[in-house]
């Protein structure tokens, strides 16, 4: 019997170890021979554990499984007999089927520390056609597809490599940025732990695209199972000459190394980052000069999210247009969204940009898991915008959550029902921000403290109207005055909060329970 176990954080922290260890037992005493591969996680984590078995038809789901399921789970599979947990062939299950898992492909499927599994699942041909093509060619590639930057900004990301590959120097660098701190985002830790090879892989082509020879994957001390799986997958490509001097026998030389955060939000930011990563402190640079121009050590330097590098092989592999068929507007190619808060089905959805928000919430994520209505949502992390019901109309895609003054950031989204106090959100954003804050500037460092005293007043039912327009005054000084993001946009949840629920500012009224 071949079965599949998941080794994902998520499912480790609902006890798939256990089952994996006692499905070993129960295999030992039924005299039954059974290989347990530990694959990375479908991303169906209400279902989690979900434990698979390898059939001719397929494989077959079973979920979530704890370890008392165990014996009856083993013999109705050795009995070949229907078991209560019994969800079907697993590509057949409708949360899955209707995705379009292009970066996700292998995720769940593959063990995430074969090479040959990677291969036989069409891993490493991206990097194949790219040592046939120029290095102008396979960055043209990237362009014609449409790829924006996976982090939230949306730059064009062949537009970011030509920068790097046009500028001259004796030494480029490539960071992938895995620092995945926003509330409710799991896709780059899921990645790392279920698909390393992928990252390596769309590291690698965006190594010999620009001309760069190392990179660096800049990743959270929150996630030790990711950091264990990308540091062997890492060594396993070295050693199987994909990594290192002649990369896959061609003249390139890209190497990788995983380096660790220490907990600090503004680390995410790219000029942050590369400090933290040259050893300083996580203070944000201004920009320009361009990480681009002059970024880490002070050379050329390509930053992209994790979500944007995995997207690479794919697009190598069929072609620009393969890509960019998917999608809407300029969002072009898919979104593994993140749904996650109060929802009856939270996980990894990837799909073409152009899902509208309510389709995400209501239909994909099944409302709210308390049974209650949906009040609000936050898209793209604690800096993202609160939406009401009244704009789940917004497709998901860059310019129309932008024109509704909201972000997808890093496609983030938290549910919230309607014991959801809208006040106590906005206040805790400032709150965020005041702790994250890395000080350089003023609007930020002391805006984001004096913003969650007002709130603080505006609760109390002090002087509510004055309060309301002093902060939001406070926040416009912040959207224009900060130098970075995390103080330029706290405004959005506060401002997000206070036009669309109102009535939640003002002396407190006992909540819904
Ligand atoms: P940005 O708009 O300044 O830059 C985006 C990227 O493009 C950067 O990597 C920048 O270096 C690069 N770039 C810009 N012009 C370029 C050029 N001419 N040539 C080459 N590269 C160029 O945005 P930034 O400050 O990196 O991030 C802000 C964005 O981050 C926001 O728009 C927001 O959507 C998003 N965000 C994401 C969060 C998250 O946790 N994922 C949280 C908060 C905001
Ligand atoms: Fe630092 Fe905040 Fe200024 Fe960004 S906005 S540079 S985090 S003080």
């Amino acid at each position: 019997l071949r079965l599949f176990v998941p080794c994902d954080a998520g499912a480790l922290a609902v006890g798939a170890d256990e089952v994996a260890q006692a499905l070993h037992g129960a295999a030992l005493e039924r005299g039954v021979e059974i290989e347990i591969v530990r694959n990375g996680s479908r991303g169906l984590y209400w279902l989690e554990p979900l434990v698979e078995l390898a059939t001719a038809q397929g494989r077959f789901a079973f979920g979530p499984v704890t370890t008392d399921d165990v014996p009856s789970l083993l013999d109705a599979i050795i009995a070949d007999k229907p078991h209560k947990l019994s969800l079907g062939l697993t590509e057949e299950i409708p949360w899955l089927k209707r995705q379009t898992r292009l970066t996700f492909a292998r995720c769940g499927i593959v063990d995430p520390l074969s090479l040959d599994d990677y291969r036989a699942h069409g891993g490493y041909k991206g990097l194949t056609r790219a040592l046939t093509l120029t290095p102008d060619a396979v960055i043209a590639e990237v362009t014609t597809s449409g790829l924006r930057g996976r982090g939230g900004a949306g730059f064009p990301t062949g537009i970011k490599w030509k920068t790097v590959s046009q500028t001259a120097a004796d030494r480029k660098y490539v960071i992938c940025n895995a620092d995945e701190g926003d509330s409710g985002t799991f896709a780059d830790r899921m990645l790392m732990e279920g698909d390393p090879f992928v990252l390596i892989e769309g590291m690698t082509i965006c190594g010999l695209a620009v001309g760069a020879t190392k990179g660096y994957i800049y990743t959270r001390s929150e996630y030790p199972h990711a950091i264990a799986t990308m540091a062997k997958a890492i060594e396993i490509a070295r050693k199987a000459g994909l990594l290192g001097d002649k990369v896959a026998g061609s003249n390139y030389t890209f190497d990788l190394e995983v380096r660790t955060g220490a907990g600090a939000y503004v680390c995410g930011e790219e000029t942050a980052l590369m400090e933290s990563l040259e050893g300083k402190r996580g203070l944000v640079r201004a920009k320009p000069p361009l990480p681009a121009h002059h970024g880490l050590f002070g050379k050329p330097t390509v930053v992209n999210n994790l979500l944007s590098f995995a997207a690479i092989p794919f697009i190598l592999d069929e072609g620009a247009k393969a890509y960019a068929d998917f999608g809407m507007g300029r969002s072009r190619g898919t979104m593994p969204i993140q749904i996650a808060g109060n929802v009856k089905f939270g996980g990894l959805f990837e799909t073409a940009f152009g899902i509208t928000l309510g389709d995400i919430v209501d239909d994909v994520g099944g409302g709210t898991f308390t049974g209650r209505p949906v009040r609000a949502v936050q898209v793209g992390g604690p800096l993202g915008a609160y939406f009401p019901r009244a704009l789940f109309d917004t497709p998901f895609d860059y310019e129309a959550f932008a024109a509704r003054d909201g972000l997808i950031g890093h496609g983030g989204i938290v549910v919230f029902d309607d014991s959801v106090d809208m006040s106590k959100q906005a206040r805790f954003a400032m709150e965020f921000c005041a702790i994250e804050s890395c000080g350089k500037c003023t609007p930020c460092r002391i805006g984001s403290t004096r913003g969650a005293e007002t709130i603080d007043k505006i609760r109390r039912g002090e002087r509510v109207p004055e309060n309301i327009a002093l902060v939001e005054d406070l926040c416009g000084t912040m959207k224009l005055g900060s130098l970075c993001a995390l103080g330029g946009f706290t405004p959005y949840p506060v401002l997000s909060a206070l036009k669309h629920f109102r009535e939640d500012f003002g002396p407190q009224q006992p909540r819904l329970q």
